[in-house]
């Protein structure tokens, strides 16, 4: 469920029309429904409620500060990668002993940074790296928590070969046989203490049956550290909870509460801490990214829908084949989308390359996309955009990223203003002077 509906054929993002937004801060720019935003998170919370979880939200997925604020504002924690994100979640507000950090690569600086701010967990995905944060803490004097990353060796079939995380080769995390060493070599350091378990199983999981594979392998791995003496206190899940791209094509909230919950009341009831980190569920419905078709040209058989935006904005299409809802804000009351959907059952649909204006090929929001008409200066809306839209945005062919905007009811916040052109060259230096 989310607050982008169609009027009388025209978007709305909560009660402010899409058109006004554009006409208001320009093309392209992402719009986020504040309402959505919380009501997800909400509802993720509420359907675990029986675990009463830490939710860490995956700042990855969104990272603007106002959207981190909201978020923390409502208790929620924060699933940190880097040292930037550290520092977003501290800007933020948010409680800092809620925050887990994975990554496999984290640097000294990063390290040092995160045990300064009291962050509540380092998700450790190897041997050597374990040792130096280990030693750090030492050095510091401070005493850090670690939960360990394993692969439990399951994956979804639906995920994408570039996000698929549980699986024996990656470069996540660490097998669990080599978890049973990781604790006998590493469970009683002073410094470091390992007593969570962490996985994260890939992004976005379509059902709710990889979750139940990995978790129950977990908390055997969690018996059999118990009865060598080893508590877990924590338990981090992960994220990857996916969401509705397109209508009703992900499993509710519920769904994937109902098979988890049942596997972790042993666990919650001997003291226990469960740990979520979802992304995209929260996110990804909450954001639009509106664009403004420049031209329209046809290419031998195919019409393409040029647009102000493209792959340096929104890149999930392009790297990952991933399928975005497209529609026109304002098709009229005919054309008003009934449902996201691959088949929209309507008549007078043509199909449409839907690409960008970046020197590649590659560059597309939509292909061979059913699509009412439209004409040059039309205003489109790429749906499911909140998640990885502008948290992997880009400048590439120097293009300025786009604003942000929060709507609130029948207001509208700009949450990150347009860049400019002078923007695109201030962090460099001319050598000449
Ligand atoms: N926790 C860890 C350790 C992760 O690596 C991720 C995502 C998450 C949580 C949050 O996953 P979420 O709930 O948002 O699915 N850019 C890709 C997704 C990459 C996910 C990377 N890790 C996409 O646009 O689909």
């Amino acid at each position: 469920m989310d607050h982008f509906t169609y009027r009388d054929g025209r978007l709305f993002c909560e009660d402010v029309p899409a058109a006004d937004l554009a006409q208001a801060v320009g093309t392209p720019a992402f719009v986020y429904s504040k309402a959505t935003l919380l009501h997800h998170y909400r509802a993720l919370r509420d359907a675990f409620a029986p675990l009463d979880p830490v939710l860490c939200y995956s700042i990855k997925s969104c990272s603007n500060l106002a959207i981190l604020r909201l978020l923390a504002d409502e208790g929620c924690g924060m699933d940190v990668v880097s040292g930037g994100e550290v520092c977003r979640a501290r800007a933020a507000g948010a409680d800092m002993r809620k925050v887990v950090y994975a990554g496999v690569g984290k640097t000294d600086a990063e390290i040092e940074l995160a045990i300064g701010e009291g962050i509540g967990w380092f998700n450790i995905e190897s041997e050597q790296e374990f040792e130096n944060i280990a030693a750090i803490a030492k050095r510091l004097g401070r005493t850090a928590h670690g939960a360990l990353r394993i692969n439990p060796d399951v994956a979804d079939a639906r995920t994408h070969a570039k996000t698929t995380t549980g699986k024996k080769e990656t470069k996540f995390g660490v097998d669990i046989e080599r978890a049973r060493r990781f604790f006998k070599a590493y469970g009683k350091d002073p410094h470091l203490r390992l007593d969570a378990l962490h996985l994260h199983i890939g992004s976005p999981i379509y059902s709710p049956e990889p979750y139940v594979r990995a978790v129950t392998k977990a908390v055997a791995l969690i018996d059999e550290l118990k009865h060598e003496g080893i508590t877990i206190t924590a338990l981090d899940i992960g994220g990857g909870y996916a969401a509705d791209y397109e209508t009703g094509a992900s499993p509710s909230f519920q769904s994937y509460a109902d098979a988890i919950v049942p596997l972790l009341g042993d666990f919650k009831r001997g003291g226990g801490t469960v740990i979520l980190e979802p992304g995209r569920t929260i996110a990804a419905n909450a954001g639009v990214l509106l664009t403004r078709v420049q031209y329209i040209k046809q290419g031998g058989t195919k019409k393409f829908v040029i647009c102000d935006t493209g792959m340096h904005h929104m890149i999930r299409p392009t790297l990952y084949d991933a399928w975005q809802f497209v529609w026109p804000c304002e098709p009229g009351p005919a054309f008003a989308p009934p449902r996201r959907a691959k088949e929209m059952g309507m008549d007078g649909l043509a199909l449409c390359e839907v690409v960008g204006p970046i020197c590649e090929t590659g560059d597309y929001l939509a292909l061979d996309r059913p699509l009412p008409p439209i004409a040059r200066g039309d205003l489109l809306a790429v749906f499911g955009a909140g998640a990885y839209g502008m948290s992997m945005a880009s400048h590439y062919n120097t293009m300025p990223k786009p604003p942000e905007v929060l709507v609130d009811g029948d207001r509208y916040t700009l949450i990150r203003r347009r860049e400019t052109y002078d923007d695109l060259v201030a962090a460099e230096i001319d050598p000449t002077g």
